[in-house]
């Protein structure tokens, strides 16, 4: 059973990844981030998820030197932009990241969107960042079972993440599937759906049996299932609140409820439309 903050999954490479973080997209650079991020490292979040799109990177960094907390202790993820897809304007784009966070290097760098030509190419960049040591770990995001089963007929490595929309009106079950086949460890983003399953009835119920919160309910939900999960809130009374979900347990019946409110509902792009900042060639 996951029972903190500082619990990790072991990644197919052998590398540690918090099953708990802070997410924040939509968290303007300066005085907000650098608040949420250090609210979130104060009280014990040790992973952090951004990425270069975010435009944030240069406060987050600032947050982590500012805590104290000594670099290794700590996960930090980025991600490359659709339009820096390639292999050398990736490796470029992976270069600013780590200059603008101000850090040596990233424990994951994820390929944000598939899109349709570029991520084979911006795949073997992530390799070779990887094979040279300048990133801990590396995957995707967004990805569908044909984008993961297309890379892994070419690729050297296969990713140790894939981080997806995941949340109860979005179980992912066949994706699920075969990324624990594949030792793929699965994340989730919008875990809460941006706040729109925060009134769900069976939730509420759920909630009101085990004297938590929605939110508390859905985040140990992902736990129990074993996904990743980078809840985003730039405040700390709800950064506290979310990460209070390692004192109880969701029964399995419970969890099936749960389960079963999956309407394949998305709030953000599906994969295979997703067209911001792809150009015709990628
Ligand atoms: N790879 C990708 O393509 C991708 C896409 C989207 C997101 N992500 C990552 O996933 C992270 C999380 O996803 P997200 O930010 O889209 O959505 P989310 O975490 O599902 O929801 C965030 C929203 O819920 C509110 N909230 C947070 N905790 C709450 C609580 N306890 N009670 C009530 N409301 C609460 C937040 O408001 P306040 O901030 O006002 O508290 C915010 O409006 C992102 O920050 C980002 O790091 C990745």
């Amino acid at each position: 059973m996951i029972s903190s903050l500082k619990d990790k999954t072991t990644l197919h490479n052998g590398v540690k990844m918090p099953w708990f973080g802070l997410g924040v997209f939509k968290v303007q650079d300066g005085d907000e981030v650098i608040r949420s991020v250090k609210a979130a490292l104060n009280h014990g979040y040790i992973s952090i998820d951004t990425a270069a799109i975010y435009q944030n990177e240069e406060g987050v960094g600032k947050a982590i030197r500012e805590s104290g907390i000594p670099r290794e202790e700590l996960f930090i993820t980025s991600k490359v932009w659709n339009s820096d897809q390639g292999y050398e304007s990736t490796l470029k784009a992976h270069d600013e990241s780590l200059r603008k966070l101000g850090l040596d290097y990233l424990d994951l760098y994820l390929i944000h969107w598939p899109g349709k030509h570029l991520y084979k190419e911006t795949w073997k960049a992530l390799e070779k960042l990887y094979k040279e040591g300048r990133v801990r770990a590396i995957g995707v995001s967004n990805f569908q079972v044909h984008h993961l089963q297309d890379l892994m007929n070419d690729a050297e490595i296969i990713p140790m993440v894939n981080q997806v929309e995941y949340h109860p009106h979005l179980t992912q079950k066949e994706l699920h599937e075969f990324c624990k086949q594949e030792r793929i460890q699965l994340e989730a983003w919008s875990p809460l759906k941006r706040g729109a399953l925060l009134n769900e009835p069976v939730l509420t119920e759920l909630a009101e049996k085990y004297g938590k919160s929605v939110a508390q309910m859905i985040l140990r939900w992902d736990l129990q299932n074993e996904v990743v999960t980078i809840p985003k809130s730039i405040k700390a009374d709800r950064i506290i609140e979310n990460a209070s979900i390692f004192d109880f347990e969701i029964s399995a019946d419970d969890m099936n409820r749960i389960d079963g409110l999956n309407i394949d509902d998305r709030s953000g792009s599906h994969p295979d439309q997703m067209v911001v900042g792809f150009t015709e060639g990628n």
